[in-house]
């Protein structure tokens, strides 16, 4: 190819996002600290493939949902002509991954995953083609305790993020298959009776799924669905039960929630418990993690009938949120070395390794230069000192510290056999 056209510098798929190396540390450091807390509840990690048959997320998520709808990345294997979709979200994998070998075989087991998911949803502040998120789920438990776990394990992980104050959380529980179907008829009822004044999307959704109407965000329809049944008013006893259960144990924690009986969540798979941790701070795209109960989806994926609740955080919110609070993560070697010359050069390259065999962060200079530009170099990268070495270092085997960070404080010079004990004592 020739034209013009092909030959423009290539750009990333809209929405579809690079996290650049200033910007990264905020990531690791959310990631670490998310990590910490799972391990701390005893959940393990898994990974799983990015990429899987498409009948698994139309199984689970639901033929009728937003994602399935419209929102997935599918596409057919050239070969097998198999039809494949990049993963919208992570709970359909972890639960074809159990099935597939049997995990919950011996043992419930707590899991935990991250990595990035796809929708094919309008970009926006928060809202990204390619997203990522924290998944936890916990594998063949049943009583309302795992699910009080999960959401207190949240709220220690907003905690240790610093982040307590700028979340809420949301609770419902939306029944039991036969509770739903009871319900799905009451709402039907309803908004047949307004049938005239519901919007395009509720008017579709009336004969699909009547509880996504009340996810509906169109300011137009909220006085109706103000004003429509509510599920909490139809739970059958089992469920009535399992929410007592949980509002004792987020009590128990001492956990402010509100009770908001219109969250439904926007994936078929849930049953009972539903809960989302919302803020402010972000504008629209308020939720930072959701998630909730979902009992029937390993008979529906073909396994054993198997309890199960879980929830997803979206790593780019939580980010924003992190950065919205004025904190930032940046990381700097502790030393640049700059060096002059080639005996020089070569002493330098193997002090950095003498160094980082002591357990230091060293940059070495790469690429020649003068004195001054590696200086500016040194100082650029945010290293607390520059170590420099040149000939007449070289021929000493000294030297000579030049502090970046601390002003005022002279320059020194330090013989090459006792840096790394001069380094370990500074560092600390
Ligand atoms: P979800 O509510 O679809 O649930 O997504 C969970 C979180 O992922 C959202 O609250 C949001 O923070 C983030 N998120 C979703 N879509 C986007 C997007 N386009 N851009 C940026 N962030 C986004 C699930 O995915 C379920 N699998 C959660 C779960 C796990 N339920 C049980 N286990």
């Amino acid at each position: 190819m020739t034209d013009t056209a092909s030959q423009s510098a290539l750009q990333a798929v809209r929405g579809m996002n690079d996290i650049l190396p200033d910007e990264a540390p905020l990531w690791l450091y959310l990631e670490d600290t998310a990590r910490r807390v799972f391990e701390q509840y005893g959940y393990r990690f898994l990974r799983m493939p990015i990429v899987e048959p498409t009948p698994l997320f139309v199984r689970s998520i639901g033929e009728a949902t937003d994602v399935v709808e419209k929102e997935m990345y599918t596409f057919e294997d050239k070969l097998s002509g198999e039809s494949l979709t990049l993963r919208p979200e992570a709970t359909a994998g972890i639960v074809r991954a159990s099935i597939q070998h049997n995990l919950t075989y011996e043992r419930p087991q707590r899991v935990w995953t991250h990595g990035p998911m796809f929708r094919h949803e309008r970009p926006q502040k928060g809202r990204y083609r390619q997203f990522h998120q924290l998944d936890v789920e916990a594998l063949g438990f049943a009583g309302p305790e795992v699910d009080a776990e999960q959401i207190v394990l949240l709220a220690r992980l907003w905690k240790a993020l610093g982040l307590e104050s700028c979340v809420t959380l949301k609770i419902n529980s939306i029944g039991d298959p036969t509770d739903r179907h009871a319900y799905r008829e009451a709402l039907t009822t309803y908004f047949s009776q307004h049938f005239d004044i519901l919007d395009d999307d509720s008017k579709r959704r009336l004969s699909t799924n009547p509880l996504r109407i009340l996810d509906s965000k169109n300011p137009a329809m909220q006085p109706l669905i103000e004003n429509a049944p509510r599920m909490l008013d139809q739970l059958g006893a089992e469920a009535c039960t399992h929410f007592d259960g949980l509002r004792k144990w987020l009590d128990s924690a001492g956990l402010a929630y509100e009770i908001d009986s219109r969250l439904v969540r926007g994936l078929d798979y849930y049953n009972r418990s539903v809960f989302e941790w919302v803020t402010d701070r972000l504008g629209a795209q308020g939720t930072v993690a959701g998630g909730g109960r979902y009992d029937g989806l390993y008979e529906s994926l073909g396994g054993k009938p198997t309890p199960a609740c879980g929830f997803a955080a979206g790593i780019e919110r939580l980010v924003l949120l992190l950065r919205e609070t004025g904190q930032s993560a940046a990381t700097a070697p502790l030393a640049y070395l700059v060096h002059q010359g080639d005996a020089a050069a070569a002493l330098a390259w193997q002090l950095a390794e003498t160094l980082r065999d002591a357990g230091h962060d060293v940059a070495l200079h790469a690429g020649g230069g003068s004195m001054k530009s590696q200086m500016k170099k040194a100082d650029a990268g945010g290293a607390r000192f520059a170590l420099i070495l040149a000939e007449d270092e070289a021929r000493d085997r000294t030297v000579t510290v030049k502090w970046l960070r601390e002003t005022g404080r002279e320059q020194q010079t330090v013989p090459i056999d006792g840096l790394v004990a001069w380094l370990t004592a500074v560092a600390v």
